[in-house]
């Protein structure tokens, strides 16, 4: 069956943060099963980039519940393609934190989570940028913390 493809934008309300998305991933991964949905959610300082993969009438019933969600706000979509074959086949809702406690616990990101990013990248890379780019400019900095990276020299000879 031929699938649809949607990416959307949107910036989080105050009442959504990394304490309120579990109870919202676990709601969310549960319509989404039922409706034969995939996808990945990033949420990076209050901007969300959010994947949804299936049958495009799921696709377009849930979006329009999200659109109309008072916890966020500013929602755009992106990219929406027909008949595409799912990068995430297997996911109700990844979900992307990137926390900076999180992440200096952790060390950086775990190895699924990065590749999440670089395949939400991949879809449209000069689209994904905008929206991605300062999620891995802070991965940067958090897995390089003494290294300023703004000072670096040009050696020419
Ligand atoms: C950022 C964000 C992402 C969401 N993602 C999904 C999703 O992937 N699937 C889903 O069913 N609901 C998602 N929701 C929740 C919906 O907006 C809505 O609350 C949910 O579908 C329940 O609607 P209902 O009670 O009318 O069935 C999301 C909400 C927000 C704010």
């Amino acid at each position: 069956m031929s699938d649809f493809r949607l990416i959307y934008h949107s910036k989080a309300n105050a009442e959504l943060d990394e304490t309120s998305m579990p109870a919202l991933l676990h709601q969310a991964r549960r319509s989404n099963r039922g409706r034969l949905l995939t996808g990945a959610l990033v949420l990076h300082k209050g901007a969300i980039t959010h994947l949804l993969e299936g049958p495009q009438v799921s696709v377009m019933a849930v979006m329009k519940k999200i659109k109309a969600d008072p916890r966020h706000r500013e929602v755009e979509v992106v990219l929406s393609a027909n008949h595409v074959e799912r990068v995430f086949p297997e996911d109700a809702l990844d979900y992307v934190s990137l926390h900076p406690d999180y992440l200096k616990e952790k060390g950086g990101l775990p190895p699924r989570t990065a590749m999440s990013l670089e395949k939400l990248l991949a879809l449209h890379p000069q689209k994904m940028l905008t929206y991605l780019m300062p999620v891995f400019k802070d991965l940067v900095r958090v897995a390089r913390p003494d290294q300023d990276l703004s000072d670096r020299k040009v050696r020419t000879g």
